[in-house]
């Protein structure tokens, strides 16, 4: 059936596509029929629940980033049967991201570029809307920074989300691995890294003082690192006690999709053409970290063979986002039946 709306879809622009998208299962999410609805699509699977960052999950899949950058759909995702969701990635400011088009599919390989440019409506507004969800999965929040604050000032911008959205997440995700804004991947290496995780760990734990609660801290990173970057930021999160690491976000690499349609388009490459790349950082981050800090493996994930070799990998929890839009939801519930 998806096939058949996936064409209806796909004739709208990317972006246009994705704004009635949120706007459905906002709709949806707000519905009296909503626990109905739920029980169609998903037949309630039980005998998924996990315990990762010390945080109880009812199943391992959850919804990637960028998705709901503002926090207005989580009662329709949720309903689509997500163990967890995770909405931003916010900044302190709304900031209206790059200008339009800026998003473009791959269809041969199911692949997307995005170079949207944290385009959202500031934390403020994304947490009156956590506030309102009836959700009762759990809920990340992901945090950046805005495009007009220098690289040197990022920490601040960090600090700022960190303090508003601490008692409102059950966890919070530093994003330094978005292509799409200028110079953010640099807080992936050496003395930024461990600067700016210092300054989060300490925050945190001034708030877990005032909230008398723990909320983890996961670090999402890039693809596109080599093996002596991947050691050196395993040891870095270690160093620093982080509680997950998110691997991975997009990638500026165009090797998979060579010649193909809006390849060249500049931003993130997500989807099927990311796939191998994001389930070896997976493997090489496991062997560093040996389980002592949880991965969460994203990262073209579009079925179960997949998904099961980022578990083999290391992954102990899976998000999807491009694998959504080229198989629609009943791609949760397929990932549900075999994957624990
Ligand atoms: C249109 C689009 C927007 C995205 N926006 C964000 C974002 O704001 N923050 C973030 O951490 N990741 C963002 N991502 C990356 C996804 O969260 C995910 O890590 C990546 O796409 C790989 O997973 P996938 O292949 O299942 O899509 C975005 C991805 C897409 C396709």
């Amino acid at each position: 059936m998806y096939s058949l709306l996936r064409k209806a879809i796909f004739t709208l622009e990317p972006e246009n596509a994705h704004d009635l998208t949120i706007k459905t299962l906002k709709l949806m999410g707000n519905s009296p029929f909503n626990p109905i609805i739920k029980n169609l699509l998903i037949n309630s699977p039980k005998g998924h629940e996990k315990t990762v960052m010390g945080i109880k999950f009812k199943n391992p899949i959850g919804l990637a980033a960028g998705a709901d950058k503002n926090a207005e759909a989580i009662d329709g995702f949720g309903a689509l049967g997500f163990g967890f969701i995770e909405v931003g990635t916010v900044t302190p400011l709304a900031q209206e991201g790059n200008p339009k088009p800026r998003q473009f599919r791959l269809p041969e390989v199911e692949g997307i570029i995005n170079r949207n440019g944290f385009n959202n409506n500031g934390i403020d507004y994304l947490i009156e809307n956590v506030k309102k969800a009836k959700y009762d999965g759990v809920i990340g929040i992901n945090i950046g920074k805005n495009k007009v604050t220098p690289i040197e000032k990022g920490k601040d911008d960090y600090i700022y989300c960190l303090n508003k959205a601490y008692n409102y997440a059950d966890y919070i995700t530093v994003n330094i691995s978005s292509p799409n804004t200028p110079d953010l991947r640099q807080l992936q290496y050496g003395d930024a890294l461990e600067d700016l995780l210092k300054s989060i760990k300490a925050r945190q734990k001034v708030l877990a003082e005032h909230y008398n609660k723990y909320v983890p801290i996961a670090v999402k990173i890039a693809p596109d690192l080599s093996e002596a970057e991947v050691i050196q930021i395993a040891d870095t999160l270690q160093r620093n006690n982080i509680d997950g690491v998110i691997a991975t976000n997009t990638t500026i690499s165009r090797e998979t999709v060579q010649g193909l349609k809006n390849s060249q388009e500049i931003g993130g490459l997500s989807g099927k053409p990311l796939q191998q790349k994001s389930t070896e950082i997976i493997a090489r981050l496991h062997q560093e970290l040996k389980g002592r800090i949880p991965i969460i493996g994203s990262g073209g994930i579009d079925g179960i063979e997949n998904a099961k070799q980022k578990i083999d990998a290391g992954a102990e929890l899976l998000q999807i986002y491009s694998g959504l839009i080229y198989h629609g939801p009943a791609l949760v519930k397929e990932l549900l039946k075999s994957i624990r």
